[in-house]
């Protein structure tokens, strides 16, 4: 008896999606600060899957979580990251483990998930401790002043003063004035990784724009911020050479693997590194953060519900003061989850097929690109009551299997061997700062249209508050 023969694989072509022009396709239609909402009123309007065409190649857009979750895990070897990726961070010098494929990111990957894993975050936590500290006092401030906060650059002085500490071992202390060279210099860094990762075709190497001369210029200053961390870390090595077996951070580690006999590191892949934790880290954070005091702001009941279990969990202290009391947050733990549904900050990950391959059933030819909306698996009426609502309680029902499956179609960390290595540190910032804001203050905005910008991660735009002190 003969098998079943495959089903033939479907072609990207026969599907539905925008008409684009000749040779540019739908290029031309993209602007990068709108990208990921262009692609879901598409989505809206051709359902998924859907086509569309780029330079010389099909790119098939996907918002199945099953398909997704396919696509993440079949990397690096089937998929990788777009291809732009890889070049335009190399030639900006920050090219580290975000940007690197094959063999070179399975060995960089290894050192990156050492340097955050739960354990490094315990040992690091009593200076989480004191940085949280130190927003309080400056929201205190802020508070009595009764000053107009732009809550994603205050919350953006928080994350870079951690990356700073947890990776490199430094204390930078830019919440209470230290310098923000590096934080000053990144805020324009981000919309040009994003322009130049996303541009047809890349002019900058024929023609520099007065925008590309003025990223060189911020390149060069955040690199001497870079170098800064190296030196105080190489003498940290030089005079404690105990720590190239143990090493205390992220920049340690790298640099004692850079020194191994027969090493495979370069200085490049150091500076890309340490690079690359703060383009990481520290705006995704900042604009998880910042999206849900902007929820706290719309559904007040929520900061009351929170700064309920924030007055169980903390008592009378002002903040979390042990490492275990992160995980009594469940509401606080929730609200996230929930402000990441709805306002993801990677709202699209892209691929491209290394190979001749399939996902869904369509035939994807090598250099094919998948587009994943990540936003609108969690938007599903059929997994979820009220999607387009924030409502923490959701998450904390008794579990059953649509509870189960609607958890699952969330991936705001990316899936697969390539999940964001900061995730536990990003929890636990959040969890920092959320506990503090919820048992201090009441949180009120300030009337204005709040939108969203995407910029290498998708932030707030128009989001400014004003903070009350509880009494
Ligand atoms: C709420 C905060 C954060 C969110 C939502 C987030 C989200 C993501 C996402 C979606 C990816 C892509 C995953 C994939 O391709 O499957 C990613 C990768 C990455 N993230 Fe995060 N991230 C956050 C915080 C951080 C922090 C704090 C760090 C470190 C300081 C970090 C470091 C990285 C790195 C190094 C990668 C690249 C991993 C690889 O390609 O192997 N992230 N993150």
């Amino acid at each position: 008896m003969s098998a079943t023969p495959p089903t033939p694989a479907r072609s990207i072509a026969a599907l539905p999606g925008p008409g684009g022009v000749p040779y540019f396709g739908n290029v031309l239609q993209f602007r990068p600060a709108r990208m990921h909402l262009q692609l879901e009123d598409w989505a809206r309007r051709y359902g998924t899957p859907y086509r569309l065409r780029l330079i010389g190649r099909d790119m098939l857009v996907v918002a199945d979580s099953t398909l997704i979750g396919e696509a993440l895990r079949a990397r690096p070897w089937t998929f990788r990251r777009a291809r732009p990726v890889q070049s335009v961070f190399r030639e900006m010098g920050i090219a580290g483990v975000f940007s690197a494929e094959g063999e070179t990111w399975e060995r960089q990957r290894r050192l990156v998930m050492r340097a955050f894993d739960p354990a490094h975050l315990k040992r690091y936590f009593p200076s989480l401790v004191t940085v949280t500290q130190r927003l309080h006092r400056r929201w205190q401030k802020a508070a009595a002043t009764g000053a107009v906060l732009d809550i994603q650059a205050e919350l953006m002085r928080y994350t870079v003063d951690v990356t700073a500490g947890l990776a490199f071992g430094a204390d930078i202390n830019t919440i209470e004035g230290g310098e923000d060279v590096i934080q000053r210099h990144l805020e324009r860094i981000f919309p040009m990784v994003n322009r130049r990762t996303t541009a047809p075709f890349a002019y900058w190497r024929h023609v520099k724009l007065p925008a590309d001369r003025a990223l060189e210029r911020d390149l060069a200053a955040a690199r001497r911020a870079v170098e800064a961390f190296i030196a105080q870390a190489r003498a940290r090595l030089a005079a404690n050479p105990a720590l190239r077996d143990n090493p205390g951070n992220l920049i340690e580690a790298l640099l004692a693997a850079r020194d191994a006999p027969g090493s495979e590191f370069s200085d490049a892949d150091v500076s890309g590194n340490v690079f690359t934790a703060l383009l990481a880290g520290e705006d995704t954070t900042a604009n998880t953060l910042a999206w849900l005091c902007y929820y706290l702001c719309e559904v007040p009941a929520t900061l009351d519900s929170l700064h309920a279990e924030t007055a169980v969990v903390l008592g009378t202290a002002p903040q979390v003061q042990a490492f275990e009391q992160l995980n009594a947050l469940p509401y606080t733990e929730a609200a996230t989850r929930e402000a990441m549904r709805l306002r993801p900050v990677a709202p699209v990950l892209s691929f491209e097929a290394l190979e001749d391959t399939q996902l869904g059933g369509f035939a994807l030819a090598a250099g094919d690109i998948v587009g994943a909306l990540m936003r609108l698996p969690g938007m599903d009426a059929g997994l979820l009551d009220a999607p387009e609502t924030f409502r923490p309680e959701r998450w904390l029902s008794a579990e059953d299997a649509r509870l189960a499956a609607a958890k699952k179609a969330l991936m705001p960390f990316g899936g697969g061997p390539r999940f964001c290595p900061g995730r536990y540190l990003a929890l636990a910032e959040i969890k920092m700062v959320a506990s503090m804001l919820a048992r201090n203050f009441r949180i009120v905005r300030e009337p204005g249209v709040v939108g969203e910008r995407y910029q290498l991660s998708m932030m707030p735009t128009g989001l400014r508050v004003r903070l009350e002190a509880r009494a």
